[in-house]
């Protein structure tokens, strides 16, 4: 299907006056997504906050279908939060209770920052070890060497499907067969990769998935959702519960939800949560596969036009790349040229070493330019930010 890209223009207030390319920072909302939680908002202004969220029941469970639907899961494994981060975070330190000295971890060279962080910090408490997973010659996940670093004291499998820095893809549906073969859990952050790309838990196998709202899903700031398998719920205890999460049934005694509610709490956002369902659907309408085919063509014209400039490195990697295009321009630094693109009404973003040491190191750079594509964007924008980029290039400031 070809998509209508006016139609989606029109639909997207955004578009109009900016150049946005900075949709792994957050996307431009549609504006049945703002109208949705604007709707909301309303409702609770004139009725009270619980009255219209009883009112708004049936929409709130229509974001968890939704949900269920792009990811093809039951409804019941999906919980919402505030970000991804808060999702991840469910399942991590949920894990990370049952670990022991000497067990492991294998994690991904791109894996986000924040995972990083709470490895470490789980890692001081329990004795677990981090072990790294290095990457193939293309630069994505070596799947191989994963497989090699398998031993009976791994207890998490834990990768990034597309980091926040670099528009590589892992491979996860091969590394969730790994997991599955020597039933290690698996989890993964979708972060980046949900609402660019078709995501299937089923196909990739994992036990859990986390991602956020307001990135390619083109949702509202403060949403993210976790999916934790039905039959993996034992394997993630949350780490901490509330009265929405478990139900006290004696004096001395709680029952968990039976699903993966039991990873939320009670007070949230219920306008922002609406809003993410209809986002989810107006995805959905669009076609995820559609969406990602216009995505990567629109990211390939900018890296080919991009790799064309004296003193531009396009920096990304991995067999399959996605819409996040990245790039360093010799002795122009990222933070002024994304001031300077600011001036022109032009949206990027900026990755530094420490989202991501590894490859930074490696690279021997303190940070870069992320411009991400989404199917909404244009061939002129595209070509209009790469004469804008060349212009950087040669005359530095
Ligand atoms: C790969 C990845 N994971 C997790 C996150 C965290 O998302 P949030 O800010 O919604 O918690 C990000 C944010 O950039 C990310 O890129």
């Amino acid at each position: 299907m070809v998509l209508d890209i006016n139609k989606a223009r029109r639909e997207t207030p955004g578009c109009f006056g900016n150049i946005h390319l900075h949709h792994s920072g957050s996307a431009l909302m549609p504006d049945v997504v703002a109208d949705a939680v604007n709707t909301h908002l309303e409702t609770e202004l004139f009725q009270g906050g619980y009255e219209a969220e009883d009112d708004a029941r049936e929409k709130l469970n229509g974001t968890y279908a939704s949900i269920a639907r792009m990811l093809n899961c039951a409804s019941s494994e999906i919980a919402l939060s505030e970000s991804a981060t808060a999702s991840w975070n469910s399942a991590f330190y949920g894990i990370a209770q049952t670990f022991r000295a000497g067990d492991r971890i294998l994690t991904s060279r791109a894996e986000y920052v924040s995972n990083m962080i709470a490895y470490q910090q789980v890692a001081k408490r329990t004795g677990v070890s981090i072990s790294v997973v290095p990457d193939d010659e293309s630069g994505q996940l070596n799947v191989r060497a994963l497989e090699s670093m398998i031993g009976a004291n791994v207890r998490l499998i834990a990768v990034t499907h597309v980091p926040t820095y670099n528009g590589v893809v892992n491979p996860v549906n091969e590394v969730g067969q790994i997991a599955n073969d020597y039933q290690i859990p698996y989890l993964v952050d979708a972060c980046q990769s949900a609402g660019q790309m078709p995501l299937d838990v089923a196909q990739i196998g994992c036990d859990a998935l986390s991602a956020t709202g307001r990135k390619f899903l083109r949702g509202p700031r403060g949403t993210g959702f976790l999916y934790v398998r039905e039959q993996s719920l034992d394997k993630f205890p949350p780490s901490v519960l509330d009265l929405h999460s478990a139900t006290w049934v004696e004096a001395d005694r709680y029952e968990l939800q039976p699903g993966s509610r039991r990873y939320e709490l009670f007070e949230s956002n219920i306008a922002n949560r609406i809003g993410l369902g209809v986002a989810v659907d107006y995805a959905m309408s669009w076609g995820l596969a559609e969406i990602y085919s216009r995505i990567r063509f629109l990211a390939e014209q900018l890296r080919e036009m991009l790799a064309q400039i004296d003193g531009v490195t396009v920096r990304d990697k991995g067999a399959e790349k996605c819409g996040i295009v990245t790039f360093t321009i010799d002795g122009v630094d990222a933070e002024k040229f994304q001031h300077e693109m600011r001036r022109k009404n032009i949206n990027v973003g900026v990755s530094k070493r420490n989202c991501a040491l590894i490859d930074f190191d490696d690279w021997g750079v303190d940070s870069l330019v992320r411009s991400p594509v989404h199917y909404y964007n244009t061939e002129d924008e595209v070509e209009f930010f790469a004469k804008q980029v060349r212009r950087q290039a040669v005359a530095p400031g």
